[in-house]
This record gives structure tokens, C-alpha cells and sequence, in this order.
């Protein structure tokens, strides 16, 4: 395993304009560059340790699904490749390649398109309680992990201090305009449903999914990172059993460990010790290696 993760970058003659949880972002204009560092976060704390290459597997997973989606809905791609990018980027192979795109710059709907095809996470919390998810009533009689009839689509949107609060698609669509929203949401689940059915035939289940969308000159575009394990539950298809909480290639293996730790999730998290580092980085490398089929990244 490499031994050192890229927790930030630090280039010559540009600063970021900002630092999200997971990526550093850079401003040219009309456009930006998107660099995904191997920082992780979890309960929305960024934790002190990186996964070594992280970042570089979510920028090659995501660059994977929108040349297979860009039919289905307009992205903000540009390009992947450093010789495409300003001269600052390509100095620094070291810090920019393979973890970075270049994007339109969109105008960002405070929204988050979250797409469900199983029964997971808080959607299932609520259905033992209420039998909906989300608010929206599904059948009697479902389990943990069971599949949906069809997918639902349950907006969120980010509190100041990053939670993320559901919201109804009503209100969504007050939030951004009703015919964005359905524009964007009907996007959201035409992408879900072949991105699983890709996802299917190389032995990996998508179970949920969230996407971000923002406008260019009032055209929706599909923005940011798409179907990587950040962004979405993805199961083996080989150990899927309902009725359970399914293995995961997710960060679901960070949360467990923090959990164990006794940590109140109010002030920054323990680091993550050796082992759970390599665990969680073979998770990564797994699920990317069975889904594209490329060993490198
Ligand atoms: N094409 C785009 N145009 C403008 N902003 C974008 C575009 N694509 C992604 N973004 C934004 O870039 C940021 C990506 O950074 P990152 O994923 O690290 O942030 P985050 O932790 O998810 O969110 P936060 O913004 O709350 O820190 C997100 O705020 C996302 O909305
Ligand atoms: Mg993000």
C-alpha cells in the first residue's frame, strides 16, 4: 500500500477557493477544477487520517459513469486529463493526476437528489417506525435491504452545520422550481436505474444514491461526484440477503470502528489506526476494480 495519503493540496500559484469535506476546489472562471483529495469523513467530520489513493478511485469511478450516462443526462465533465488543464495543475502530477476534473462551473441547487432502490440506513429506521420513508408510504410487509418496487426519490437538504434534513419533493421543487425538480429528479432515477443495472452485471448492487444537479444558462446538469462508494451503498451481489444489514463497499467499515470508540461525534474523531486504513482503502480498490474492470487507477 502506499504509505502516504494526499490530505490536501498545495500548489504554487493557486489557492482553492474552497476546502470541502472531500475535495479541493479551484476557481478559473467559467470553470473549475475539482480535486479529489484522499480525505474522509464521516458523521460529517473529516477524519485527521487519509485512505492512500482514495481520492483518485472516486475521480476514476465517476469519470467511468458519466461517459456511460452523458446520453442520458447533460454532466459537467469537461476533462480528466492534467494536459487538458491551466499549467499550474500539470506541475503538480503528483498532487492533480488522476484525482482531478475539469468542470463547468454550475449554479448548484441547494438540493440533494437521493435516489433509493432498497430498503437502507434511515429509510429503513423509519419504515419499522411510520411504514414510509422519507414520508412516502411503501407496502406492508417489507424487510431490511429489500428491493423496491420502484425507486423513490427522497430530496435532502444540507442544514449550515452539513446535516442533511429530508425534505418532501414538494418542497423541493418550491425550493428550486417545479419543473427543474421533476426535470432533475426523473434525471436522477433514469441514471440510477441503468448505472444499476450496469452495477448488476458485474456483481454489485446499488442500493441508493445520491446525486447533485445545478443549471448552466437554465439547462440542468448532472454536477460533482456520481455512484462512487461516497455517494452511494453499494452491496456484493454474491452476500446479498434481505432481511439484514448487508456488507458493503462503502465507509460503512469507518463508521463501525468510530463507533467502538465511544466518541461523542461533537468534537473531531479519533484518527483511524493502520489496519482500519488499509481495510477501508481495499474496500475502495475493490469495489472500483469489480465494477470497471481496471486494476489501476
Ligand atoms: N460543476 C460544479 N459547479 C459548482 N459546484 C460544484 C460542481 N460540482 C460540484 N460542486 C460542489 O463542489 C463541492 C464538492 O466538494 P466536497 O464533495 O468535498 O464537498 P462536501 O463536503 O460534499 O460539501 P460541502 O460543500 O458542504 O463541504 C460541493 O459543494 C459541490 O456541491
Ligand atoms: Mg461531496
Amino acid at each position: 500500500m502506499p504509505s502516504t495519503a494526499l490530505c490536501e493540496t498545495h500548489l504554487s500559484n493557486r489557492e482553492p477557493i474552497t476546502r470541502g469535506k472531500v475535495r479541493d476546489i479551484y476557481d478559473l472562471g467559467d470553470r473549475l477544477v475539482i480535486v479529489a483529495t484522499d480525505r474522509i469523513s464521516a458523521f460529517d467530520w473529516v477524519n485527521p487520517v487519509g485512505i492512500p489513493d482514495k481520492g483518485k478511485i472516486l475521480t476514476q469511478m465517476s469519470v467511468f459513469w458519466f461517459e456511460r450516462m452523458k446520453d442520458t443526462v447533460r454532466n459537467h465533465l469537461i476533462s480528466a486529463d492534467l494536459a487538458d488543464f491551466p499549467r499550474d495543475f500539470q506541475a503538480h502530477p503528483d498532487q492533480c493526476a488522476g484525482r482531478s476534473m475539469l468542470v463547468e462551473k454550475c449554479e448548484m441547487f441547494p438540493v440533494e437528489f437521493v435516489i433509493r432502490g432498497y430498503l437502507a440506513g434511515s429509510g429503513w429506521k423509519e419504515y419499522q417506525h411510520s411504514g414510509t420513508v422519507c414520508g412516502q408510504k411503501l407496502p406492508e410487509g417489507l424487510v431490511e435491504a429489500s428491493k423496491l418496487e420502484e425507486p423513490i426519490f427522497t430530496p435532502a437538504t444540507k442544514a449550515t452545520d452539513g446535516h442533511d434534513i429530508n425534505i418532501s419533493p414538494e418542497r423541493a421543487g418550491q425550493m428550486i422550481g417545479n419543473s427543474l425538480m421533476e426535470a432533475a429528479s426523473g434525471a436522477a432515477k433514469r441514471v440510477y436505474l441503468r448505472a444499476r443495472e450496469i452495477a448488476g452485471a458485474k456483481g454489485i448492487i446499488l442500493c441508493d444514491t445520491k446525486f447533485e444537479f445545478g443549471a448552466l444558462n437554465g439547462e440542468l446538469v448532472l454536477a460533482d461526484e456520481i455512484l462512487t462508494p461516497d455517494s452511494s451503498r453499494f452491496w456484493p451481489a454474491d452476500q446479498y440477503v434481505p432481511g439484514r444489514s448487508q456488507p458493503s463497499f462503502d465507509k460503512q467499515f469507518v463508521r463501525d470502528w468510530l463507533e467502538t470508540t465511544g466518541w461523542d461525534k461533537n468534537s473531531p474523531p479519533p484518527p483511524l489506526p493502520d489496519d482500519i486504513v488499509a481495510k477501508t482503502r481495499e474496500k475502495y480498490v475493490g469495489a472500483y476494480r469489480q465494477l470497471t474492470g481496471n486494476e489501476d487507477f
